[in-house]
């Protein structure tokens, strides 16, 4: 594999682009693309390694980023002769304590996601263990490590990164020369994880991972990122000084090295998030908004304020020769933008369109909401969604799973035992309620939290937070029978890991849009977490609209995304930006306090320990003052969405 910008240093050469890069890296339009390279590069060398008749040495890494580099090597060894015979494997971390079988270890995630999958000797995997007592481990460290040199060192590691820069579990303050070890977690690492946990205080303090000096010792090293959300830390371990408090920088050293990033963990790199100060650019519409929206927003200065000094000073002077002046490049892009305010979702009737980001015609609209989880339409667009009711468009809500793993388990035995009450206040005889009660009660009672719910727990979750839908529905004025619950069954594991969608989702998808022939269809467009529920669920969206595309009612449906509670679209991006008075801002917080199960503290709140309803508040609130600042009018609060086109 090759890497795209392998540039060591910050000057350019003449007629070289400026390169602020000290890390080759190797941008992919998506974290599926990216994967299959990374895939076929470990598939060439296990396969050269066999030509020769030697080991294939193989350094690999867990969480969400190596996983379809896995299931592509599982594929290629099931449908290519692919074998694993001549490899011999060593992971990177373990937490510690952890037993090599509960659900949480990187034994069993290995096994599940890789081991089980392929020929690989059960004697040629290792992975640290986590439970070697703790008088031992310093010698258990330096045997794993010793095990590795033994076989003749690792020829190929692959790593994930952190959002805080770890690589393996070397924390923020491992040293360049550090061994294996056991390491405290970084309370940063342990909310990241604590999703997979259901919770910080189940999350290992602890874990044992293989030093810096080992990683940097492979003759081969791919780093892989996905995501927004380490972007900055990719711009940082790319671009900035080699330095203990981003151990990925360290990685500046090594002589084979790859960063292998998706667009959206490589949207921080000067020569994304600013092409023009790095090399010439087309100049196309987006473009000219990126830059102008950059611009304002680094100097401070609403946008109709621009001189030609400052595009002089800011590396845009080609732009600004092609335009001839400052003022003709402003009024272009402060038009543009302002053409994507709208306070009619659904189209305004009788109103000349031409500038406004939705049709007038149909007046009357049949809306269909894909909503991921039960909350995130109320979320991300319920200020759109009250006015596509309140504008009389016909909408419906297909909430796409059951949420049911985010419902605790108190939460659960409450409603079961309001059943149980409910029968016997109404002299109702229902001996298979009491039973579920006690069963239910009694799981919980005993269950470890390795354990996964009972189908029947599982059920009453997934029906408590059904329940909170219909109560958003009815709040926001539609009939229930608009409310479509899919219960999409890769969802339904009772863990966090999810199965692969397979053709009953998209099933599932397809039939709903035929039968609701919609003119607008609104999803959660959250491209960048290639295992995160929100991404799932629209890949199987994607694929129902491409078989539904050639039908005749699709010819007349516009697919409008919006994004999930965490971040916002790009403002360049946004092609429709729908403003709210203060009081649809609280009538939208009332609706979202409709979902009980997920206020006061949830059970996958990961690292941001805001509530729902105040990340929803404080993202649109943002997205009408970055309106504001950039010189447009200034509004409440703003919903914002990007139009898909097939
Ligand atoms: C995993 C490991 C970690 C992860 C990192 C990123 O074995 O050592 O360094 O690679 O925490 O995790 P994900 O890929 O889940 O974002």
């Amino acid at each position: 594999m090759q890497a795209s910008n392998n540039g060591k240093g910050t000057s350019g050469t003449i007629g070289q682009p400026i390169t602020y890069e000290k890390i080759p890296t190797q941008i992919f339009a998506d974290s599926k693309e990216a994967s299959y390279a990374v895939a076929k590069e470990i598939s060439d060398l296990i396969r050269q390694k066999q030509k020769e008749g030697k080991p294939c040495v193989l350094g690999l890494a867990t969480g969400s980023s190596p996983k379809t580099v896995y299931a592509i090597l599982v594929r290629m060894h099931r449908e290519e002769g692919l074998s694993f015979k001549n490899v011999i494997s060593f992971n990177l971390d373990e937490y510690y304590q952890m037993e090599p079988d509960s659900i949480y270890s990187y034994h069993r995630f290995m096994k599940e996601q890789l081991f089980n999958h392929v020929d690989i000797p059960k004697e040629n995997y290792f992975l640290p263990d986590g439970t070697v007592p703790a008088a031992m481990l310093r010698d258990y460290c330096t045997s794993y490590e010793n095990k590795i040199n033994a076989v003749g060192g690792l020829d190929f590691q692959l790593l994930g990164i952190g959002g805080n820069g770890h690589i393996g579990f070397n924390e923020p303050g491992s040293l360049i020369n550090s061994h294996t070890r056991l390491i405290t977690l970084d309370h940063s690492t342990r909310a990241a994880a604590s999703m997979e946990f259901g919770g910080l205080h189940n999350v290992p303090r602890k874990a044992i991972t293989l030093g810096v000096a080992p990683i940097l010792n492979a003759r081969r090293v791919v780093l892989l990122a996905w995501g927004e959300r380490k972007a900055s830390v990719i711009k940082s371990a790319v671009e900035g000084p080699v330095t203990e408090l981003n151990p990925a920088s360290y990685l500046q050293a090594h002589a084979d090295v790859s960063f292998v990033v998706d667009e959206s963990a490589a949207s921080e790199l000067t020569r994304i998030k600013t092409p023009w100060a790095v090399d010439s650019v087309i100049w196309d519409n987006k473009m000219i908004k990126k830059a102008v929206t950059h611009l304002s927003q680094t100097l401070k200065k609403p946008i109709l304020k621009l001189t030609d000094k400052d595009y002089n000073d800011n590396g845009m002077s080609d732009l600004l020769a092609q335009y001839g002046a400052g003022y003709e490049i402003n009024i272009n892009v402060f038009n543009q933008l302002q053409h994507t305010i709208t306070g009619w979702p659904g189209g305004k009737p009788n109103a000349d369109d031409t500038h406004r980001p939705e049709r007038a015609q149909p007046a009357k609209k049949r809306v269909l909401i894909f909503s991921p989880h039960p909350d995130d339409d109320i979320i991300s667009m319920g200020g759109t969604f009250q006015r596509l009711v309140d504008q009389g468009h016909e909408v419906h809500v297909a909430y796409q799973t059951s949420g049911n793993i985010a419902v605790a388990d108190d939460e659960a035995l409450r409603f079961i035992d309001f059943v149980v009450d409910f029968n016997n206040g109404f002299g109702i005889d229902s001996p298979n309620a009491s039973k579920l009660f006690q069963d239910a009660k009694d799981f919980l009672r005993h269950t470890k939290n390795s354990e996964i719910d009972t189908p029947e727990v599982r059920k009453v979750k997934g029906l408590v937070r059904r329940g909170e839908a219909k109560a958003t529905c009815r709040f926001v004025g539609i009939p229930t029978s608009q409310a479509h619950f899919l219960d999409m069954p890769f969802y339904e594991t009772g863990t966090v890991q999810k199965k692969p969608i397979g053709e009953e989702d998209i099933k599932i998808i397809e039939n709903l849009i035929e039968e609701v022939k919609p003119h607008q269809i609104y999803a959660a467009g959250d491209f960048a977490d290639p295992h995160g529920t929100h991404k799932v669920c629209w890949d199987a969206i994607e694929a129902a609209l491409q078989r539904s595309k050639h039908k005749n009612f699709m010819k007349d449906c516009w697919v409008w995304l919006y994004r999930g509670a965490w971040a916002e679209w790009d403002i360049y991006e946004i092609e429709m930006a729908v403003p709210m008075s203060p009081d649809q801002v609280l009538k939208k917080r009332q609706g979202i306090f409709k979902h009980q199960s997920q206020k006061d503290g949830v059970v996958f709140q990961g690292e941001d320990s805001r509530e729902f309803w105040q990340r929803a508040e404080e993202r649109n609130r943002g997205t009408a003052q970055l309106y504001d600042s950039l010189g447009l009018a200034e509004y409440e609060a703003m919903e914002a969405f990007v139009r898909w086109k097939f």
